[in-house]
């Protein structure tokens, strides 16, 4: 038997101010598209924007349903879109932010667990590290470099070879 240890490596930023400005602009698109949610149900409205490898900017937002569970999160509609207009492009940087009813959105959004299985299928596929900034509207800002950090132990389909 042998103890192994699993680690990875995050920023903490007090707010966006300390990000780089191309990031910052891509995490205020990211909270401005919480505007278009369709989430009646959760009144969570969750954004995401991705820059891809050529600059071009890719949005989405989460869009629930009355039959619940065919509602999807803001990420993987991020990543659908991504996949259909830029075939094989590799994001660049992933930024994904939310807001409540509440007003409380002062803290980083966490990507549920099969949004992480689809951010890291998508950063396999397209063979480059997908960074992620996560945030609220305000406060906080989590900056990764890669999709893979949020997913210790994935399923990555090799052992279907
Ligand atoms: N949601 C997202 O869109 N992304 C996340 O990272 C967490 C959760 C959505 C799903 C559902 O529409 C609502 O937020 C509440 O769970």
């Amino acid at each position: 038997m042998s103890l192994q240890k699993h680690q990875f490596t995050y920023e903490l930023l007090d707010d966006c101010r300390e990000l780089p400005e191309a990031d910052r602009e891509l995490l205020e698109q990211a909270r401005k598209v919480t505007e278009q949610a369709y989430a009646p149900y959760s009144h969570f409205h969750v954004g995401a924007a991705a820059r891809m490898q050529n600059g071009e900017v890719v949005k989405g937002s989460n869009q629930e349903n009355a039959s619940y569970p065919v509602g999807i999160c803001a990420e993987r509609v991020l990543l659908g879109n991504a996949a259909t207009l830029f075939p094989g492009m590799p994001i660049e940087t992933l930024a994904v932010s939310y807001s409540n009813q509440q007003g409380n959105h002062n803290i980083p959004i966490s990507p549920c667990g099969m949004c992480r299985q689809a951010l890291l299928e998508f950063e396999n596929r397209t063979r480059q590290p997908l960074r992620i900034i996560l945030s609220g509207q305000t406060g906080e800002v989590i900056v990764l470099d890669t999709a893979a950090a949020l997913l210790p132990f994935a399923f990555t389909g090799k052992e279907l070879e």
